[in-house]
C-alpha cells in the first residue's frame, strides 16, 4: 500500500479532513443504521485490531460491534494483559500485531504524538481511538452525526457550546476542527484552570453557554488533573454544571450532549442524562454505525 493510499484509509484525526471526506463518511453511517442486516460478509477475511492502551468502554465496544457487523475477524488486545507489563514499548506491540497480519488497527493512547509517529512506521490503517488531550475523531464524528439527526444535514450557523474540562479533551478539540469545517459556530466554556489557550474559540459565561442549540458538556477528567485543579465536586457543579435549573431555562430546541462516562451530580445533573432533550445514550448507539462507515473505510 501506498502512503498516499495509507493515509486515505487511516483516521488520525478531524484537523486534516475536509468537509466533503466528513460528510460522506456520515453519509456512509446513515446508510449502515438504516441496513436491516446485522451481520454483514463484506469484511470477511480481514482482521480488525483493539489495541487499547488506556481505558475504554464505549469506544472499544462499539468499535467490536462495528467490525462484527461487518464481518471482520476481531482482535482484542489489552495493555493490562500483554507484555507492555513487561516493559514492551507501544511501538514493538503495535509492529507485532503488524507481523500478525492485520489490516487495520483501532488504537487508543495516552501521551500525544505517539499515533502520528506510529502511522509514519507502520504499514496498516489506523484509525485514532483517543490519543491524549490531542484527537477523538470517532466521538466527534458520532457527535456531528447526533446533531444532523435532530437539526437536519445542515449544521451551518449551529451554535454549539462545549462546556468544561477543555485542557483535557480530546472531544473537544477533534469537534472543534469538524465543526468549524461544517459551518457551525462553536463556543466554549470553563473554569480558568481548564482552558487550552492554544484553541481559537471564544470563551463565554455559563448562562450564555446554555442559550446554545447544543449544549455539550465534558467530563472533568479527574485521572489527567494536576493536585488542586478541582476544588470541590460541589462548586465546580455550582459554577460550570448542568443543574436542573439551567436546564430549565434551555431553549426549547436545544439538546444535550456528553460523550461519557458521565460524572453525575458534577458537570451534570443526574436527572438530566436521561432527559428528553438529552441525546447522551443516542450518542452511544450513533457510535456502531459511524464506526461501521469508519472501519469500512479503512478496509475497502
Ligand atoms: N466517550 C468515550 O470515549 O468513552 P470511553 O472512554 O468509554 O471509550
Amino acid at each position: 500500500m501506498t502512503i498516499t493510499q495509507l493515509r486515505g484509509r487511516s483516521m488520525l484525526g478531524l484537523k486534516d479532513l475536509d468537509k466533503e471526506e466528513i460528510e460522506t463518511i456520515l453519509e456512509r453511517a446513515a446508510y449502515w443504521e438504516n441496513h436491516p442486516t446485522k451481520v454483514h460478509t463484506m469484511m470477511q477475511g480481514k482482521f480488525a485490531a483493539n489495541m487499547f492502551f488506556e481505558n475504554s468502554t464505549r469506544t472499544r465496544f462499539s468499535f467490536e460491534v462495528a467490525e462484527k457487523r461487518l464481518g471482520a475477524e476481531v482482535i482484542n488486545f489489552s495493555a493490562a494483559a500483554s507484555s507492555v507489563q513487561k516493559g514492551e514499548s507501544i511501538y514493538d506491540t503495535v509492529r507485532t500485531l503488524e507481523s500478525m497480519g492485520i489490516d487495520v488497527g483501532i488504537i487508543r493512547l495516552k501521551p500525544n504524538g505517539v499515533l502520528a509517529e506510529l502511522s509514519e512506521k507502520i504499514n496498516v490503517p489506523l484509525i485514532n481511538a483517543g490519543d491524549g488531550n490531542n484527537e477523538h475523531p470517532t466521538q466527534a464524528l458520532l457527535d456531528l452525526y447526533t446533531m444532523r439527526k435532530h437539526f437536519g444535514n445542515s449544521l451551518h450557523g449551529l451554535n454549539v457550546s462545549i462546556i468544561g474540562d477543555i485542557l483535557h479533551s480530546r472531544v473537544a478539540r477533534s469537534n472543534l476542527y469538524a465543526l468549524r469545517k461544517l459551518g457551525a459556530k462553536v463556543s466554549f466554556c470553563a473554569p480558568d484552570n481548564m482552558k487550552a489557550s492554544e484553541l481559537d474559540a471564544p470563551y463565554v459565561s455559563i448562562d450564555e453557554a446554555t442559550q446554545a442549540d447544543v449544549v455539550m458538556m465534558l467530563r472533568v477528567q479527574l485521572e489527567r488533573h494536576e493536585s488542586g485543579m478541582l476544588s470541590s465536586a460541589e462548586s465546580y457543579r455550582e459554577q460550570f454544571g448542568l443543574t436542573t435549573e439551567r436546564a430549565a431555562r434551555l431553549k426549547s430546541h436545544a439538546i444535550i450532549m456528553h460523550p461519557a462516562p458521565v460524572n453525575r451530580n458534577v458537570e451534570i445533573d443526574d436527572e438530566l442524562v436521561e432527559h428528553p432533550q438529552s441525546r447522551i445514550f443516542p450518542q452511544m448507539e450513533n457510535g456502531v454505525p459511524v464506526r461501521m462507515a469508519v472501519v469500512e473505510r479503512a478496509l475497502s
